[in-house]
């Protein structure tokens, strides 16, 4: 099971542009590669640093800290290995952002999303 997360209508992005968003407790970084939209933990599974300021190269987010490269579709390193981060399905719905997160944790929050 999934539960849908709309964004704020304000929250646009465009070709290139990524943010982060807050989403029961998690910090979720959404990228704008070509116009298609990809979700995935901000956080890197092998250090914790925050893969929104990466550079995305095609459809893979490199690291700032150490490099690692992270694909952005299904989170799998660039050349195998043991770490993968977490993607979400991620659509738009009447002109909103919608991600889907797992339905495991208690649904009491909302997206917040950056002023
Ligand atoms: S924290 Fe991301 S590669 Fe080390």
């Amino acid at each position: 099971m999934t539960r849908r997360y709309p964004l704020p209508g304000r929250v646009q992005l465009a070709r290139g542009e990524r943010t982060v968003v807050h989403i029961a407790q998690r910090s979720i970084a959404l990228f704008n590669v070509d116009n298609s939209l990809y979700a995935i933990d901000d956080s890197c599974p092998h250090a914790g640093s925050s893969l929104a300021g990466g550079k995305v190269d095609g459809r893979m987010v490199q690291c700032p800290a150490h490099g690692l490269c992270f694909s952005l579709e299904t989170g799998g390193m660039r050349y195998g290995g043991g770490l993968a981060v977490q993607t979400y399905p991620v659509s738009v719905e009447d002109g909103r952002i919608v991600i889907s997160l797992p339905d495991t944790e208690p649904q009491l929050e909302s997206a917040k999303v950056p002023a």
